[in-house]
């Protein structure tokens, strides 16, 4: 089980092999990665769809190290931590965002989740508002299962399996959609949004935390591109990563108005940065490769986004190796004409 609290030791770690140091630079990074797992062959895999295929495969991933160690049960996305350390409370921040939201706008009585994984934010926001219906959707009947068991004590809450792509026509009529960690997974921008906006009340809100490109922005180093597609590839982000300015012209063709965007990355990176020690206790131990063999291919793939992490969301000031950041983490509000 993984734990609930808002621990901030690391002393759940301490049955773990210690990590190795973190790599300075891109470039080291990307040395490591092309000794285990061979750049070339990890870019043969650019742009194919295998959104369940990786999700599949990384069951161990998730529920043995990341929620055991470093998130809570049921989660699958990032800590925000506003402070700057490290707490696992962090990972309740995207469902505090929406509470704030929905307690904004008063009279809320439907709310959608896309890409619900296995439930942590709807669990949440449905345990704090018993007169609102929440409903989660995800791709993955195994997702759904464990969400659905989650929450057998919240009348309010259900979950369904189906894509966000398009939103089923029956879970239209909300008045607040959000997605965490999971829009960037859309192929088609445009039907995306136009299924969002068809999918919100009059006067609803959408809410995304995500990943976003940013390498089309300043000084981006030749390694900052190769990370970014690098990360696309570990994460099976079939079309990209979109810059926050793409989504929200997308959402503003849709009939949708952008309320505001807001980079949140620096609080990420306390999270990521502990998901890096995990990476690091893989590239550092020939003992833990072995061990990590029982995975499948895409499931050791994380061992590749998690060393890039932080390297991505900071670049690098200043040195031979400087370059603007290549992906932010932002939130996204945007709302429907009343
Ligand atoms: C990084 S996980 C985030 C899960 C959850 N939002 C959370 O915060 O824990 C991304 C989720 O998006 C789901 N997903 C990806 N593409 C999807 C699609 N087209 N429709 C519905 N769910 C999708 C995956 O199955 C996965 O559960």
């Amino acid at each position: 089980m993984g734990m609930t609290g808002a621990e901030t030791d690391d002393s759940a770690m301490n049955d773990l092999p210690p990590p190795a140091p973190a790599p300075v630079t891109l470039q080291e990074a990307i040395g490591l990665i092309d000794r285990q797992f061979g750049v070339e062959k990890l870019l043969n895999d650019e742009g194919k769809q295998f959104v369940e295929p990786y999700y599949k495969q990384s069951v161990l991933v998730y529920e043995q190290f990341y929620e055991k160690y470093l998130s809570v049960e049921g989660c699958m996305h990032f800590g925000l931590n506003f402070d700057g350390q490290f707490s696992r409370q962090g990972f309740y921040e995207q469902a505090r965002g929406v509470k704030t939201i929905i307690r904004q706008m008063g009279n809320v009585e439907r709310v959608l989740e896309v890409g619900c994984g296995k439930g942590l934010n709807t669990i949440r926001l449905a345990g704090l508002h018993p007169d609102i219906t929440f409903t989660g959707l995800d791709l993955l009947k195994e997702h759904v299962q464990k969400a659905t068991a989650r929450s057998s004590d919240l009348p309010n809450a259900q979950f369904v399996q189906g894509s966000f792509e398009p939103i089923p026509k029956a879970l239209r009529g909300v008045d607040v959609i959000f997605g965490v960690e999971t829009l960037c997974y859309a192929q088609d921008l445009d039907a995306v949004c136009q299924a969002i906006a068809d999918s919100l009340n009059p006067g609803g809100r959408l809410v995304i935390f995500d990943c976003f490109r940013e390498d089309q922005k300043g000084p981006v180093s030749d390694e900052m591109r190769l990370a970014t597609r690098l990360l696309e590839v570990g994460w099976g982000v079939p079309a990209g990563y979109r810059s926050s300015e793409e989504w929200s012209a997308a959402l503003e063709r849709a009939g949708l108005k952008m309320n505001w965007v807001k980079d949140e990355t620096p609080y990420a990176l306390p999270s990521v940065r502990k998901l890096q020690g995990f990476a690091m206790r893989f590239f550092g131990d020939w003992k833990v490769r072995m061990q990590s063999r029982i995975l499948s291919d895409l499931g050791r793939r994380n061992a590749v986004t998690a060393i890039l992490m932080p390297l991505l969301f900071e670049g690098q000031a200043d040195g031979p190796d400087a370059t603007a950041p290549g992906v932010s983490y932002k939130r996204l509000v945007a709302r429907k004409k009343a």
